[in-house]
């Protein structure tokens, strides 16, 4: 199973790896919105299964790669295909990755969670949560004023900004929310979303 898995994972690795040398096009800036459509696809049945352990040539934990430093990831990944780092997997896949490849990975994967899918502007988010939400969840959304209040800190973004319509719309029932997130537009609700999601938490997905 793991074996099979890994072959077809080797056989995309070269795929794509050809495919990459065919574009010859070095833009700067790594595309995360790529990344996610057709670079990750051989990383996911590895580093993105909970808890998941590798079984050769030791066993031990995948290493979570999300919400890393993206500059740390390229710099691993070239380890891997200089053979500064030795693991044979990983090898076989880094060296099938472009540098191209590599920063749209690192685009994709390195930066936090929470934050991955923020389309709003944090800063203004800052401002609008001071002003309205901050008595309630505490202006980095981490201090509730009760105990049935949620911390938002830390939240994915995409959940907070769809909560936040849901009880604008009634599809989420709740008296107060309903009475705060009728006023925002949907760029408020993805400001706030950003702000929120974008502060230190103690949320956390490993359970
Ligand atoms: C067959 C399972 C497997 C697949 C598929 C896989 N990885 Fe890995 N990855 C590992 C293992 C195991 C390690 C730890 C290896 C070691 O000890 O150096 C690792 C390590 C890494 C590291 C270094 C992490 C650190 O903290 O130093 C990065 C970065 C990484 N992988 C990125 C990727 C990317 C990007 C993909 C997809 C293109 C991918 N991996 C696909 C199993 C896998
Ligand atoms: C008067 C107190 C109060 C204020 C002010 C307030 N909230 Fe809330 N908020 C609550 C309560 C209570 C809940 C729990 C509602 C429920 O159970 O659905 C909640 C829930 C939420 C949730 C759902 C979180 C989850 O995990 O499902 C979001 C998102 C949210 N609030 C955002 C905001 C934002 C953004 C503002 C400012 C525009 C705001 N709130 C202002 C009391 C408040």
């Amino acid at each position: 199973m793991a074996l099979r898995f890994l072959k077809a994972s080797l056989g995309a690795a070269l795929i794509l790896g050809a495919q990459a040398a065919l574009a010859q096009q070095p833009a700067p800036a790594g595309d995360a919105e790529l990344a996610h459509r057709d670079k990750t696809a051989m990383c996911v049945g590895c580093h993105g299964i909970q808890g998941y352990r590798t079984a050769f040539p030791e066993v031990y934990h995948v290493p979570k790669i999300a919400g890393q430093q993206p500059a740390y990831l390229i710099s691993a990944l070239k380890a891997y295909k200089s053979g500064d780092r030795s693991h044979p997997s990983m090898r076989g896949i880094a060296a099938s990755l472009s540098d191209q490849d590599m920063t749209d990975l690192a685009a994709y994967y390195g930066v936090p969670a929470g934050t991955a899918r923020a389309r709003g502007d944090a800063e203004s988010g800052k401002a609008k949560a001071a002003q309205a939400c901050a008595a309630c969840h505490g202006p980095d959304g981490n201090q509730p004023s009760a105990p049935d209040q949620p911390i938002l800190a830390g939240q994915y973004a995409d959940y907070l900004a769809k909560a936040l319509h849901d009880y604008k719309t009634g599809k989420r029932n709740h008296a107060i929310m309903k009475g705060f997130a009728t006023p925002l537009s949907k760029e408020d609700m993805e400001d706030l979303a950003a702000w929120f999601s974008s502060q230190k938490s103690r949320l956390h997905d490993q359970r």
